[in-house]
């Protein structure tokens, strides 16, 4: 066999985790379909592509693309389904691990309750563990574009309805709409209920974004993307010495134009500066992308070996919100993987 092909095999069977994913954008156009039929739901035909992907040409289209393949899910056995075929689809790449936001916002637009969309994703997360041994976790996000309030309300209910395979909190939407610290409120009431934070920040916007977050919701653990922190040589100091992670999706940025091409792409600088980071999928099929596919890249345009994905995976493991047992069962599993 090839060497380019025993390392492409060898990838295949790391051990990966993924922290950064909107369950309501993992869900393939097929399944969207399938859903949207089952429901009498009428999906719009400008939502596709001819050759059946999702059509959009920007963040904001993409935004509505994604709001409305959401539209098609109105009860619990939707989000088991899709969050049983999320993980599933993790599993068949060798992911052990993997957190998947889900924004309430959307589901209370169908009528639906937090405990139904809940108890939707749990049966989904228990049917992937006891099928395909990955475990998986839920992140409540509020979505910035709907305002500092919505944000609370979205908090007080995960506080007020606690549920086991709720491991945080988060915020994704819209970046340039409002300032971070009108959600402090609503990151104040997770923090002080014990549940560690993320917020999308440095995507779209740039290194004054990351500093936003640190600045006004100083408890925050993790930054999803935060990309555009290396054109603030303080900044990445900062994130270094306080330990803040980034959940970086390389495919996602080349996707929304961030970076005109992979050699553009800030990785390797991230990862050379000592900032701690996972690699992920972010909205799989929208960007065309998977984990998997995200530490084939990881191989292909940043030149990362087995060795560096595998940290990766760990460093990744280590920043989870998993419980202790959990995150520990799962470390030792990455470290006892072999590299030969
Ligand atoms: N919601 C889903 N995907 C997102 C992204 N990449 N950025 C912000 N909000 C999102
Ligand atoms: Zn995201």
């Amino acid at each position: 066999m090839s060497t380019k092909k025993l390392i492409h095999q060898k990838i295949n069977q790391i051990p990966k985790v993924e922290l950064h994913s909107h369950l309501e954008g993992t869900i393939q156009p097929s399944l969207v379909r399938q859903i949207a039929k089952r429901n009498s739901v009428k999906l719009s035909d400008s939502l596709f592509t001819p050759q059946g992907d999702y059509a959009w040409d920007s963040f904001v289209t993409f935004l509505q693309a994604y709001d409305e393949a959401s539209s098609c899910l109105m009860y619990s056995k939707d989000y088991r389904d899709i969050t049983y075929d999320y993980l599933k689809s993790c599993a068949l790449e060798g992911t052990i691990y993997a957190e998947t936001f889900i924004s309430p916002d959307h589901a209370a637009e169908m009528s639906m309750s937090y405990e139904d969309v809940l108890s939707g994703c749990a049966q989904g997360i228990d049917d992937a563990e006891r099928d395909f041994g990955i475990v998986g976790r839920i992140i409540v996000t509020c979505v910035r574009h709907l305002g500092p309030q919505q944000a609370v309300r979205i908090a007080q209910q995960m506080i007020n309805e606690p549920h086991s395979c709720v491991v945080g909190f988060g915020m994704g939407g819209d970046e340039s709409k409002y300032v971070l610290s009108d959600f402090t409120p609503a990151f104040q009431i997770a923090i002080d209920a014990g549940y560690p934070c993320t917020v999308h920040a440095g995507e779209v916007c740039g290194p004054e974004s990351v500093w936003d977050a640190i600045n006004h919701l100083p408890m925050i653990s993790r930054i999803g993307h935060g990309v555009r922190c290396v054109e603030d040589d303080e900044l990445i100091n900062t994130l270094v010495s306080r330990n803040i992670s980034l959940e970086i999706c390389p495919g996602s940025n080349l996707a929304l134009s961030l970076y005109p091409d992979w050699k553009s792409h800030p990785l390797k600088q991230i990862l050379e500066a000592g900032i701690n980071v996972s690699i992920n999928s972010d909205d799989p099929p929208f960007f065309n992308t998977s984990v998997g596919q995200e530490y084939h890249n990881g191989s292909e345009h940043f030149n990362l070996d087995i060795e560096q994905l595998l940290n990766i995976s760990r460093m990744a493991m280590e920043s989870s919100f998993a419980g202790s047992k959990t995150k520990a069962r799962l470390i030792k599993q990455i470290n006892q993987w072999s590299i030969t």
